[in-house]
């Protein structure tokens, strides 16, 4: 029991970690009714959980993950509970056709993007690192390049509607640990990316925003069942 305590503070930091993100002098509630939202790894967890919190706010959303039948449900949700339009595209982000593929659809199927919401994750064995050079180079592919490729595809329309990028990363990519490397380099790949990302658009005067969500353990299914 003593075990779940910890893991619910620790839930409860990540929590207050978007609280936080979302409380910031930006976030305007009001300015989600409308606003066009790409989610992706929107099946489970945290992607789930944020497509409501956009979908509750009014917000017009594409969902991205593998599973198209569990993307369905998740969409209908989003339309029960107040997005103005709510659609899915399964696709594979392991395939650099995809990624763009999907910024393609959102920005057909919306006329534009106001949010780049980059979440989704493959899957990692959770233990000491095994040697296993080609599985580490498929997850920098979907965990890190697909967000690299998705993020360019879509900066012109997010230039054009004052848009933002939203980068869900982790801890583990800021401290490191053992038992998750080739998880723990994707996620430091990432803060190191659109950490510096955020500086260069800044300087550039750009009108796209980067925000960068560093999560703690969250009570995901996934996430409990590694550490069960
Ligand atoms: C974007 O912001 C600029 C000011 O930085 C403003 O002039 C422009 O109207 C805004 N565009 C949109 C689409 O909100
Ligand atoms: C920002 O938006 C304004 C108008 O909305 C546009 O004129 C300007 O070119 C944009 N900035 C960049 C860096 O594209």
């Amino acid at each position: 029991m003593k075990f779940y305590t910890k893991l619910f503070l620790l839930c409860s930091l990540g929590v207050a970690f978007i609280a936080v993100q979302w409380s910031g002098s930006s976030f305007h509630a009001e300015s989600l009714k409308g606003a066009r939202v790409l989610v992706t790894g929107a099946s489970t967890g945290i992607g789930e959980q944020l497509a409501y919190h956009y979908a509750r706010l009014g917000a017009q959303l594409v969902l991205t993950a593998r599973r198209g039948n569990v993307l369905e449900q998740v969409v209908n949700k989003c339309l029960e509970m107040g997005a103005q339009k709510a659609l899915f595209i399964p696709a594979d982000m392991a395939n650099p056709a995809d990624s763009d593929r999907v910024v393609q659809y959102a920005i057909d199927q919306l006329g534009g993007l106001d949010f780049l919401v980059l979440n989704h994750i493959g899957p990692s064995p959770y233990g000491m690192w095994d040697g296993d050079v080609e599985h580490t180079r498929w997850l920098l592919q979907v965990n890190f390049l697909s967000y690299v490729q998705m993020a360019k595809k879509a900066l012109p329309t997010l230039e054009n509607s004052n848009g933002s990028i939203v980068v869900v990363s982790s801890l583990l990519g800021k401290v490191s640990n053992p038992f998750e490397l080739p998880y723990a380099a994707t996620k430091f790949a990432l803060n190191g990316f659109f950490g510096g990302l955020q500086h260069e658009l800044a300087m550039q005067g750009s009108n796209v925003s980067v925000t960068i969500c560093t999560l703690g353990l969250i009570d995901t299914e996934t996430a409990m069942e590694k550490i069960k």
